[in-house]
Parts: structure tokens; C-alpha cells; sequence
């Protein structure tokens, strides 16, 4: 692995040579985020060596490196999803990319289903720890020691001073945002009202299909994690209407204004 990483590294290096501090996970209905880099180069997933091979998926992607707020940042528009049939070590395969590149935080972000009933579709939430329910881990399997340790700690995955950092943006501009657990299944299915019950239970407060092992990848790799989820719905049972993904794309839409005035501002103030 470590090979196919350094191989990653030298394409994008070639087209972009000096080290991103920022990486950005870019959820559904949230790229638009990307296209406000400036001095950008923008690098198609199917051209980097080792990438997943995004034909599986059928929608394109890419990386997109330069600066944002005066930060040199590097932005996936696009994830690969564990329900498209990628392995967890294909779907967190950039995160490592982006380690070698010299990235020290990530804000990772998604589009989620509302648990916790005081939620509304279109709010934001900042992730502060998650669940793991995919029923798989990325870091399964031998151990490199280069790349991380065995039994990385997770008691802090989200980085409190981040979380309090996009806290105290949100209040400066006046937006309302929520915190919260996030859980995640594999997917493709929504859950049924009983999932999200048991889920509520357990104590989080929105779902989604991503995010969790890009996370841990994260953490092994000692990179500081910011999660921001877009409350796109709510979830299964909890409102007397059928999930649609028509739905959680505009709403995401109509949310990214708020979306794109809470990150840039988390970027450009960014504590060390
Ligand atoms: N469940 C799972 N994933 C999701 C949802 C949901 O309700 N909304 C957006 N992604």
C-alpha cells in the first residue's frame, strides 16, 4: 500500500507542487465548495495511479488543489462509497493520499438523515463522535507501523478544538447548527423505522452512508478530523413520507449557502 500511495503522490506532486495544510471531503450536494478554490488544478480521479476505478460507480470525480481563504487546501469532489462496492481500503485510499501530500486537518462532510427530532432538514450539524454500524473497518487486516499504529484511539476522533472552532464561526455568522453523533450503515437501503429507532437509542442523532471510514483512516494517520453533516432529511418513520435521493440533493442544495459561509470561515480562522 504504501507503494501505491508514494505512486499517487508523485502524479499529483508533478501537477501541484507545494503542500496542502487543508484536506475537504466533499459530500452530496456539497462540490460546489471546490469550484471556489482559486489558482486551482483539478485532477481527475481516473487519471491518478491506484485510485478506484470510478467507471464502478459511474460518476466522476476529482481532486481539486490551490487556495481557499488564503489557505492552500485540497478537495475531493466526489467520495467513493462503500455501497458501490469499493473496499473500505479503496474508499479511504485518498485520505492516505492526501496524508502524504502534508495535509494536517480534514473536514470531512455529508448529507444525513435527521434522528434527533428537534432537527429539520436543511440544518447543519457538527459531527461530535460517530457510530460505526457499516460492519466493516478499513483497518482490518496486517498493520503497516509506517502509516499508523495497531489499535488507534478513537476517544477524540473529532478534534475538540475544531468542533469548538466551528462552534464559535457558526455563532459569528449568526447560524444556527446543531451537535451531534453520526452513525453510519453501508447502505444502498435507507433504514427502516426500527433501524432508526434502535439507532436513536444508541445515541445518534443523524445517519448516513460515508464519512466513518474515511474518519478512522484519518485518526490512524494522526491527521485532526472537522465532520459537518447537512441534514438533508429526516430520517426513515419519523415523518409520514417515503425517503426519496431527489430530496436529499435539493435540500443539500438549499442548504450549501450556509454551508459555504460556515466552512470558508472555518478555513480562513483555523486554529493551529
Ligand atoms: N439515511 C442514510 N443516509 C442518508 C440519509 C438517510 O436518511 N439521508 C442522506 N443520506
Amino acid at each position: 500500500m504504501k507503494e501505491k500511495i508514494l505512486q499517487a503522490t508523485t502524479y499529483i506532486n508533478e501537477k501541484f507542487n507545494s503542500s496542502p495544510e487543508i484536506g475537504l471531503i466533499l459530500g452530496s450536494g456539497l462540490g460546489v465548495l471546490g469550484d471556489e478554490i482559486e489558482e486551482a488544478v483539478s485532477i481527475s480521479y481516473s487519471e491518478i495511479p491506484h485510485f478506484p476505478d470510478s467507471t464502478v460507480s459511474g460518476h466522476k470525480g476529482k481532486l481539486i488543489i490551490g487556495q481557499l481563504e488564503g489557505k492552500t487546501v485540497i478537495a475531493m469532489q466526489g467520495r467513493f462509497h462503500y455501497y458501490e462496492g469499493y473496499s473500505l481500503n479503496q474508499v479511504t485510499f485518498p485520505v492516505r493520499v492526501m496524508k502524504q501530500l502534508g495535509i494536517e486537518s480534514i473536514i470531512v462532510t455529508n448529507a444525513a438523515g435527521g434522528i434527533n427530532e428537534s432537527f429539520h432538514p436543511g440544518n447543519l450539524m457538527i459531527i461530535s463522535d460517530h457510530i460505526n454500524n457499516i460492519g466493516d473497518n478499513p483497518l482490518l487486516g496486517k498493520n503497516d507501523e509506517t502509516l499508523g499504529e495497531r489499535f488507534p484511539d478513537m476517544s477524540k476522533a473529532y478534534d475538540p478544538k475544531l468542533i469548538q472552532h466551528a462552534s464559535d464561526c457558526a455563532k459569528e455568522l449568526n447560524l444556527q447548527v446543531h451537535k451531534g453523533v453520526y452513525a453510519a450503515n453501508s447502505g444502498p437501503t435507507y433504514e427502516t423505522p426500527a433501524e432508526v429507532n434502535m439507532l436513536r437509542l444508541w445515541g445518534a442523532d443523524a445517519v448516513g452512508m460515508s464519512t466513518v471510514p474515511e474518519v478512522i483512516v484519518a485518526r490512524h494517520a494522526g491527521i485532526r478530523v472537522l465532520g459537518i453533516s447537512c441534514i438533508s432529511n429526516m430520517a426513515a418513520g419519523i415523518l409520514d413520507q417515503p425517503l426519496a435521493h431527489s430530496e436529499v440533493i435539493e435540500t443539500t442544495e438549499r442548504a450549501r449557502e450556509d454551508f459555504l459561509k460556515l466552512v470558508k470561515k472555518i478555513i480562513s480562522t483555523i486554529p493551529k
